[in-house]
């Protein structure tokens, strides 16, 4: 995989036509860079290669892997809809004028106050649990609701185990063997379910997991209609379509993964008699993991025990390494292409050994003041940032031709301690 670095002729780094260093020495660092074209780029690539094999079919980006309001925008203009998983993921879709009607809110462990938020805010349900459905029941007249259902289909995949999100260790959705009573005890209550869902985990390269559970999803959906005399309107395969982080990896082959998922779609629907049920997806990564990058500035070199480049940003920006262990890929933004000349560990400003972003990596000569830029930094970056050590959350500028606008201002310390009050006592 290369990483598909463009330079200028200063041989600096380039994203979305600007120059990284100008805008590390504009914006200051660390800083977001998000490129408006890749991310239109992603979600037609993906929109295409499913849509001319089956015309009812629709993306509904999981906003999780990035909320900015300016992303939720392009996406909204892409004609995206959304996946939410909280009511502030409804709150933030709404505000980023996504109609109520292409909301999809796939909530686990959810409070009766989050489901009455939920429906009040006219977006469809995705039930996660027959006590969730029984809630629901009592908040709300029950054929008022466009819901659906999680199912697990007893398999999983993901890059790390935390990211696997079915088989029987799993949390999420309900049995694949109960589903038809779940639905049975939901037309009982009075719903009239519309939709079946699955989604199974989370940077899946390999699409064979995911054919999988497409299958046993459509035997389920196939179960359940003619069992319980359900007419699906969707039938939704979640999302986890990976990217490439390490440089031996390759992309999903898009195109003939849309063409399997969508010849079996088909096939199973002819067999169940199911209609023409809108086939949905819900990717996240996909979409926006490799159109951001992280630009943080190595203020440190030491050599201790081992060789470290210390930067300005921390687990506190970007988490993924630490949680996962999870590889970026990081060049120097004045010389990408240059050679690997040491092994040397890039270390945060965070105050924990963890806060690392690459151990042993083969970089290039990097002296203090050098720009790095973190590759692949768009899903689950700044939407898992935290304020740890006290530490104002970074800035996010998008880039469109050239031009930068910020589209998040960096914290400040106030911002970071807004929310706080000492009670007087304390003041004396
Ligand atoms: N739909 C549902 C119900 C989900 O829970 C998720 C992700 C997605 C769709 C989108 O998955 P994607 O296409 O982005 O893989 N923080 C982890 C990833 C956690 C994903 C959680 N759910 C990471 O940094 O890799």
């Amino acid at each position: 995989m290369d990483f598909d670095l463009k330079t200028n002729e200063k041989g600096n780094l380039v994203i979305g036509g600007a120059d990284t260093t100008k805008l590390a020495e504009d914006y200051g660092t660390p800083l977001y860079v998000v490129d408006e074209s890749k991310i239109r780029e992603n979600y037609q690539r993906l929109y295409k290669a499913f849509i001319k094999h089956y015309s009812d079919f629709k993306i509904f980006y999981a906003c999780k892997a990035n909320t900015n309001l300016a992303v939720m925008r392009i996406l909204e203009q892409e004609g995206s809809s959304i996946d939410a998983v909280s009511p502030g993921e409804i709150y933030t879709a709404l505000l980023a004028g996504f109609e109520p009607s292409r909301i999809l809110f796939t909530g686990n462990n959810v409070t009766d106050d989050e489901l009455r938020f939920a429906v009040a805010s006219g977006v469809k349900i995705n039930v996660d649990s027959v006590s969730q459905l029984q809630r629901l029941s009592k908040i709300t007249k029950p054929s008022n609701l466009d819901i659906s259902f999680r199912v697990n289909p007893k398999v999983g995949a993901g890059h790390h185990e935390h990211c696997i999100t079915g088989g029987d260790l799993s949390k999420f959705g309900i049995m694949e063997e109960e589903a038809v009573d779940v639905y049975r005890i939901a037309k009982d209550l009075g719903f009239n379910p519309i939709g079946i869902h699955a989604h199974i985990g989370s940077g899946i390269l390999d699409p064979e997991p995911f054919i999988m559970a497409v299958k046993t999803l459509m035997d389920v959906a196939g179960r359940v209609s003619n069992e319980v005399g359900i007419k699906f309107q969707f039938i939704d395969f979640g999302g986890g379509l990976g990217i490439p982080y390490l440089p031996e990896e390759s992309k999903l082959d898009i195109e003939l993964f849309a063409k399997e998922i969508t010849n079996l779609y088909k096939d199973k629907l002819k067999e169940y008699n199911l209609g023409k049920p809108y086939m949905y997806i819900e990717p996240g990564r996909y979409i926006v993991g490799d159109a951001s990058i992280l630009l943080t500035r190595v203020n440190t070199i030491k050599q201790s025990y081992r060789k470290f480049a210390g930067v300005d940003a921390g687990f506190n920006t970007l988490l993924r390494p630490s949680m996962y262990g999870s590889y970026h890929h990081i060049v120097c933004a004045n010389k990408p292409f240059a050679q690997p000349v040491q092994n040397i560990d890039i270390a945060g400003n965070v105050c924990e050994s963890g806060d690392l972003f690459a151990r042993d990596r083969p970089m290039p000569d990097i002296q203090e003041g050098d720009l790095l830029a973190i590759l692949n930094a768009g899903a689950y970056a700044f939407s898992m940032s935290s304020q740890y050590n006290s530490r104002p959350k970074t800035m996010e500028v998008l880039v469109n031709q050239g031009n930068s606008d910020i589209i998040r201002e960096r914290e400040t310390f106030a911002d970071v301690l807004s929310k706080q009050n000492v009670p007087i006592r304390l003041l004396k």
